[in-house]
């Protein structure tokens, strides 16, 4: 998303301002030009060396000055830019601009700019609260401009409450989002991810190796395609992917399977990428097992509710996605569950292989249609199969859109 992408960073004068290196760090790894523009104050707390050593840019501090030493020569960083990202925004760089007050370099740029601008403001919690900036805030979002909202923390001044600079992932992702085609908006699409808890007793319980790392991934790149995103999850000791996509954290697969009940008739796209176990423990001990002297423990199982399938034979116009995580015979397997379950598409992943499956950042997966054709995806990031895997979910909404009688009735 960010290849060869033209950004303006334009840094005030806050404390936070040391954390926009690291954010000029990141976006330069994923490949963009970064431009860095620093207000007066800024260049209290960060030295504009430092900038223009990482970015490998002239950094932009003076008012009137052209960018001679660049290769874009005279034509302004305004008009090249593809975004512009002011991290930290202070609340004066805010009510500048609210305000339409144009005084220096920074508040020239975006005053003259036709491209996306974003704030992640960063500020004492009260100044932040206060109504000045919220008016501020809200006048600017009525214009167009983007925000990724201050989080709760201890900050610089040394209180504790919503003031604090959102972690660079997360403005990454922002930023990766605003560049990002909305194809899937208009859907509401239900992922369920990691593994299940079944308990034994009050200490024990069984599970597999799922961490939540695939479903997460496809969770945070349908709500960047501008789907509504319900995450369904398992124990897990990840960070949400987005603030904006509710998750509902479940024990076990009866609870999973309640949770998926509740919200499948009001979603337009099912993908379950969760690691079900098929089978529970008859039942709960309330006491701990003791230890038998030479002695075996035998534990009886029942049978779990196969969501999916469940799913299968209730859909209507939905569009069912599941994931078939395998040892052996992988495509025959995978099959048989795509009929079974009566789905549209089923993902393959060999959990043999190296980095596919459990726990690893990537995957490498086939993933089969109901027409029986395959698409081979190679190792790749767990993100990047998101989208992949997602593609295919989008054609299936073109093709069912058109084929659906009108009015529209999913
Ligand atoms: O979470 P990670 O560490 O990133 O690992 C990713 C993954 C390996 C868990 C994921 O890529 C994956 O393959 N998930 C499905 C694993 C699995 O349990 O497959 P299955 O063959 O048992 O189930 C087939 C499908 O039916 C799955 O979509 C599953 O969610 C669903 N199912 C299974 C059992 C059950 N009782 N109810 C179900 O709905």
């Amino acid at each position: 998303m960010l290849k060869n992408r033209e950004i303006i960073l334009g840094v005030s004068g806050g404390i936070a301002a040391y954390k926009s290196v690291e954010l000029l760090r990141e976006m330069t790894k994923k490949g963009a030009n970064v431009h860095v523009v620093m207000t007066q104050n800024a260049q209290q707390f960060v030295t504009p060396l430092t900038f223009q050593t990482l970015s490998g840019n002239p950094v932009l501090c003076d008012m009137f000055r052209l960018l001679e030493d660049s290769k874009i020569g005279h034509v302004t960083l305004a008009d090249i830019a593809d975004l512009m990202v002011i991290a930290p925004a202070t609340a004066n760089i805010l009510g500048k601009i609210a305000n339409g007050i144009a005084d220096d370099f920074l508040t020239t740029m975006v005053m003259a700019t036709k491209v996306p601008v974003l704030f992640a403001p960063s500020m004492n919690v009260n100044m932040w609260h206060s109504s000045f900036v919220q008016n501020n805030v809200e006048r600017l979002k009525a214009h167009g401009y983007q925000f990724v909202d201050p989080i709760e923390g201890d900050l610089a001044c040394g209180s504790v409450g919503k003031g604090k600079l959102a972690d660079i992932e997360e403005i990454v992702e922002k930023i990766e989002d605003i560049f990002t085609k909305k194809d899937l908006s208009g859907q509401h699409v239900l992922i369920t991810a990691g593994p299940t808890l079944e308990p034994i007793d009050p200490v024990r319980y069984i599970t597999n190796r799922s961490t939540g790392k695939m479903g997460f991934a496809l969770a945070k790149m349908a709500r960047r395609r501008g789907a509504e995103v319900t995450l369904i999850t398992g124990p897990h000791y990840l960070s949400l992917p987005r603030r904006d996509i509710p998750q509902i954290v479940v024990n076990d697969a009866r609870q999973m399977h309640e949770a998926v009940k509740h919200y499948f008739e009001d979603c337009h796209i099912v993908i379950m990428a969760a690691a079900v176990a098929d089978f529970r423990p008859q039942d709960c001990l309330t006491e701990k097992i003791t230890k038998r002297k030479n002695g075996t423990y035998l534990l009886e199982m029942d049978r779990n509710p196969d969501i999916l399938k469940e799913l299968g034979e209730k859909r209507r116009n939905h569009i069912l996605v599941g994931f078939a995580a395998e040892t052996s015979e992988l495509m025959e397997n995978a099959g048989v569950k795509l009929k079974e379950k009566n789905l549209d598409l089923i993902v393959a992943n060999d959990v043999t292989q190296a980095g596919a499956g459990f726990g690893v950042d990537t995957n490498i997966v086939k993933i089969l249609d109901a027409q029986g054709k395959v698409r081979k995806v190679p190792i790749l990031s767990k993100d990047e199969v998101a989208d992949i895997i997602l593609d295919q979910v989008v054609k299936l909404v073109k093709k069912k859109e058109k084929d659906l009688p009108w009015p529209r009735n999913w």
